[in-house]
């Protein structure tokens, strides 16, 4: 079965499974794991940050973060397309009485300055909560993995900070952005206060994400990690892992891109396809199908059609709306891209389309 769900379904190497086995560890509730504390040695320095912490997931790491930086009745600016607003089960409203403000999220994954600026809010007015906070996305899931610019971060972040804000990024995928831009990843965080990216996707680890920021913003992540039961004692068996991707997967994640280019353009090839190639920035392909009326399927027949992708070998998922989302990862060569456009071009005639 050629997986193309996500990124997440990637398993450890064999250089990480030796390295975990061989994990120095100890209890990191004490900062007594060594693995995990070279772990967030080599993260905060690589992301040129002051310092790290070590998550459980992306979801856990974002929401440290924005407890760190909001306390309670203190808004949060998101955009309405964010993993964070959508996905993430209203983690800082739910744990920490944050507000959310919300506003609609560009195609290409950017929040219009515009509109980030009309939600402002000082404070100054007791009606209306001050907004201390804003999350920017990089890549951006449900955009497609779309990657904003140095250029775009930094007009984002400069409007922030010069609204007395802070900025923070959920980075699940920087990675994938910084090779995708070929510049440095800490180029491209350079202007946010915080930053959380995640081990388990394309780096292709087993489990975790880090936190990135200042030492005093790590401090006060590190007191909402513990107070969300993510003191995770010998997890330096995971930290291992993670070592090994910061090492050694980073810059193979360019392979990816280019699989996801191969699905892309072979996508465009079928006139029932309908796709925007230019979108394709890193290692998600999104698209949807059309019938013969040229009218998008309905969400049941997508799903048909994405079961019938299955019974010829290749699973996707679908991002609701007609919208298929397929992603390429460590474990999927060309040859795979291949299969899995033979079996969209099989499941495309037996539905007739
Ligand atoms: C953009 C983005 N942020 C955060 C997360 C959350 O990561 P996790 O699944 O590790 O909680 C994801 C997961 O897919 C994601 O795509």
């Amino acid at each position: 079965m050629i997986d193309l769900r996500s990124d997440t379904v990637t398993l450890p190497t064999p250089q990480m499974r030796e390295a975990m086995y061989r994990a120095e560890v100890g209890d990191d509730v004490y900062g007594e794991d060594p693995a995990i504390n070279r772990l967030q040695e080599m993260a905060a320095e690589r992301l040129g940050k002051e310092a790290a912490l070590f998550v459980a997931s992306g979801t856990m790491g974002n929401a440290c973060a924005m407890l760190a930086h909001a306390g309670r009745g203190e808004a949060i600016i998101v955009g309405d397309e964010s993993h964070i607003y959508r996905y993430e089960g209203g983690g800082a409203p739910m744990l920490g009485g944050c507000p959310m403000k919300v506003i609609p999220t560009e195609p290409d994954g950017m929040l219009d300055p515009l509109k980030v600026k009309l939600n402002i809010d000082d404070g100054s007015d007791e009606h209306s909560a001050r907004t201390v906070l804003l999350c920017i996305e990089n890549t951006h899931n449900r955009c497609g993995g779309t990657a904003l610019s140095v250029e775009q971060v930094e007009m984002l972040t400069t409007l922030a900070h010069a609204h007395t804000m802070k900025a923070h990024m959920d980075g699940a995928r920087v990675f994938n952005a910084a090779v995708a831009l070929d510049i440095p990843v800490s180029e491209l965080v350079r202007s946010v206060d915080s930053v959380m990216f995640c081990l388990s996707k394309g780096l292709s680890a087993p489990v975790g994400s880090l936190l990135v920021g200042s030492r005093d913003f790590i401090k006060r992540a590190h007191r909402a990690r513990k107070a969300l039961g993510g003191g995770m004692r010998q997890a330096g068996i995971l930290a291992a892992a993670g070592i090994v991707a910061l090492e050694q997967m980073v810059d193979r994640m360019a392979e990816d891109h280019e699989n996801a280019q191969r699905l892309a353009h072979g996508l465009a090839d079928f006139p029932q396809i309908d796709i925007a190639v230019e979108r394709v920035m890193t290692n998600m392909v999104m698209f949807s199908v059309r019938n013969s009326a040229q009218e998008s399927l309905t969400e049941a027949d997508t799903l048909q059609f994405l079961a019938k992708t299955q019974e010829h070998g290749a699973l996707m998922g679908t991002m609701g709306g007609g919208k298929i989302r397929a992603v390429t990862h460590y474990g999927i060569d060309a040859q795979d891209i291949a299969a899995a456009l033979a079996a969209i071009r099989r499941a495309l005639i037996e539905m007739r389309l």
